[in-house]
């Protein structure tokens, strides 16, 4: 029985320490979201993610780009130590955004988070002193994703999220139709080879073929 619950703890510790670390696919930081993919088309690619815990903060706003400005140096200051413990953290990729579905001139809440190193997934992150911070996990989930490059804004991320939804309708693959997630690798310094993503959240089983 010692030796069963042993193999089982060792066993939860692998899993949860493979969902963050660092691998050759961190662009520009040191440890990154790990995935497996499941499969990947001409047009999309299909990602397993574990469930995995981030700090995140909500911001209500017309516009996406206004939103992730004022949510990402809210989140900045927490990993510079403005938490309970006066902790630095250091900065992981990528940095996820949740974009809902809203009409032209609709006001939408968007949900940045910056994902937590691997030491805090396994561990209790510090609490944030800002009552707009939080910590929280995403599930375990299977996504549809569609790189693009440049800059993440309204404009392109809408563009690509248009591209990606389009394809996925044309197989008749079901994704969750009321937000996406943008995600960004890159730092806001960094001016060339630039890459961003848009991920829909598969329902169901994914689909893995295309239209032609
Ligand atoms: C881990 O990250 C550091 C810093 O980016 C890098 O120098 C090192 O080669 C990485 N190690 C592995 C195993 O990828
Ligand atoms: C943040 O926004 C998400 C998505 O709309 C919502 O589910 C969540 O309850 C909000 N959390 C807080 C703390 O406002």
């Amino acid at each position: 029985m010692m030796c069963l619950s042993g193999l089982v703890g060792l066993l939860l510790v692998l899993t949860t320490e493979a969902t963050v670390g660092n691998s050759s696919s961190c662009i520009e930081t040191e440890e990154c979201l790990l995935f497996d993919v499941i499969c990947t088309t001409g047009d999309f690619e299909v990602r397993h993610y574990d469930s995995v815990k981030w700090v995140s903060t909500n911001e209500t706003s017309l516009l996406m780009d206004i939103a992730a400005m004022k949510a990402f140096w809210r989140l900045f200051d927490y990993i510079s130590g403005n938490n309970d413990k006066g902790k630095k953290i250091e900065m992981t990729s990528p940095v996820v955004m949740r974009i809902p579905q809203t009409d032209f001139f609709e006001y939408g809440v968007f949900t940045l988070s910056f994902l937590l190193p691997a030491e805090y997934q396994t561990d209790i992150p510090p609490n944030p002193t800002n009552n707009l911070v939080y910590i929280h996990d995403t599930p375990d989930m299977n996504v549809y994703v569609r790189s693009y490059s440049g800059w993440m804004t309204c404009l392109s991320d809408k563009y690509t999220k248009g591209r990606l939804s389009t394809d996925l309708d044309s197989i008749g693959a079901n994704y969750k139709k009321d937000f996406h997630y943008g995600a960004g690798y890159n730092s806001p310094k960094t001016l060339f080879n630039r890459h961003n993503e848009v991920w829909l959240v598969a329902e169901g089983e994914p689909v893995c073929s295309t239209s032609d």
